[in-house]
């Protein structure tokens, strides 16, 4: 009874002391964008958000070997003060700002480059021969650095913790399911996450609701024949002609399987046969990828593909194997944007950079290990514009000759800042109701 009574008082006083005390109530959005953004256009801030970049970019570093990219993001959240982990699913860095405790909400960047020569003449061309930021990941990890700024100067008065994700191996090396599988978000809520857009201007920003980027997996198959001569029919199994039969029959998955009105892809990128026009070659080996808007629609495709090809080879006496690469490359899930999430980064976007500068954005068949984090919570994964008005259109992604609009720097620091700051005003355990 004694205690009963006890705890009775305290939670009474627990709840009047919840509802009583005196928090700051939470900023406007306007007003909380407008300052975020005010900040990292200061000339001191955009000057070393520009050198940071610059740096990174000269030096790209493919998947898993962003040792060098890792040092200087290590090294500039030293100087700022910023604790953090590392190394995380092998190169990748996860710090921390904020109370310590929940809810924690993610930010995300992903470090690697591509497999590509620069061919931008410019001061800050890459200096790694073969290897250049062509999907603008050096920008990714400037913008998330500028959050990391802006948000450790705001650390006292935010209501819970934001972690920043600096992810290994996007392209093509699944980095983001390494570093969930490492535990880089474990307890994280929700996550948010940038990608530039060269067809978009500077100013702008865009996603939409759902699906935005296509599930995607890759095959393999080889099929195993028997040689001789071209003209000796008898004596041979023809992988060639087998093969030919396979990649025929696939076209039909796509056109008499799936819903005509989802999108699906299967596409083959290479067939590797014989030398000689008068010998039937032993193996003939082609792969490809294939892609879809949903989940299940993927998984139907690849069983359907082992199917097809298993039987193709029978048909026609050969033998052979179908490989998914599911453990060295991962299919990458459907990346998908929980709609109040995105109706979050929306309205901070649309305070930010003025409501006609957030556009809805096609689905598009390209992939984004960003998925995986969007397969496990609440997640938005925006484009930011990095075409300079004033220019020609430049070219796309992964091309040789992309170039950035620098000026994008800030906003993207800005608004992943503000698109945390907000989640974590609105989602606050000491929210008042
Ligand atoms: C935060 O929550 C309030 C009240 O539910 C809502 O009106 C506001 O739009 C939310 N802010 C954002 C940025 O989602
Ligand atoms: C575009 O390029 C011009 C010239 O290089 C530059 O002055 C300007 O700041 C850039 N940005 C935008 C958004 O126009």
């Amino acid at each position: 009874m004694g205690w009963l009574c006890f705890f009775t008082i305290i939670a009474i006083s627990c709840v009047s002391i919840a509802k009583t005390e005196h928090r700051p109530s939470a900023p406007d959005l306007d007003s909380l964008t407008r300052h975020l953004l005010v900040s990292a256009k200061e000339p001191e801030f955009l000057d070393w958000l520009k050198r940071v970049r610059r740096r990174i970019h000269e030096y790209p570093e493919l998947a898993f070997q962003e040792h060098d990219t890792g040092r200087l993001i290590m090294s500039e959240l030293d100087l700022l003060g910023i604790d953090y982990s590392w190394p995380v699913a092998k190169t990748g860095i996860v710090a921390s700002v904020g109370s310590g405790v929940e809810p924690w909400f993610g930010l995300r960047a992903d470090m690697d480059a591509l497999p590509i020569q620069e061919m931008v003449e410019w001061e800050h061309k890459s200096k790694n021969k073969g290897k250049m930021h062509a999907c603008g990941h050096d920008v990714h990890v400037t913008m998330l650095l500028g959050a990391a700024k802006l948000l450790h100067r705001r650390r006292h008065d935010l209501k819970g913790t934001v972690k920043l994700v600096f992810q290994p191996g996007e392209e093509s090396h699944a980095g983001a399911y390494h570093m969930i599988k490492d535990g880089a978000v474990d307890n994280v809520r929700a996550i948010f996450g940038l990608h530039i857009s060269p067809k978009l201007p500077t100013g702008t920003v865009g996603s939409r609701p759902g699906p935005i980027l296509a599930g995607s997996a890759r095959f393999q198959v080889e099929i195993k024949g028997k040689s001789g001569h071209a003209a000796h029919l008898r004596t041979t199994r023809d992988p060639v002609l087998t093969a030919s039969f396979a990649i025929l029959a696939l076209q039909q998955l796509i056109s008499r399987e799936m819903n005509p009105l989802d999108p699906n892809v299967v596409s083959i990128g290479f067939v590797q046969a014989g030398h000689a026009a008068n010998v039937i070659p032993e193996t003939v080996t082609f792969g490809g990828t294939f892609r879809s808007m949903t989940n299940e629609g993927l998984s139907y495709l690849q069983q359907r593909i082992k199917q097809v090809i298993e039987a193709q080879v029978t048909v026609h006496q050969c033998t052979g194997t179908v490989d998914f690469f599911e453990e060295k490359m991962r299919p990458y899930p459907v990346t998908f944007n929980d709609e109040s999430m995105y109706e979050h980064a929306k309205k901070v976007g649309e305070s930010m950079v003025g409501k006609s500068n957030v556009v809805l954005v096609p689905m598009a068949m390209a992939a984004e290990d960003f998925s995986f984090y969007a397969n496990k919570m609440a997640a938005a994964f925006f484009m930011i514009g990095t075409k300079n008005g004033t220019r020609k259109p430049t070219h796309g992604l992964h091309s040789p000759y992309l170039i950035i609009d620098e000026d994008v720097l800030p906003i993207g620091a800005a608004f992943h800042a503000a698109v945390a700051i907000s989640y974590l005003d609105n989602h606050s355990v000491f929210k008042a109701q």
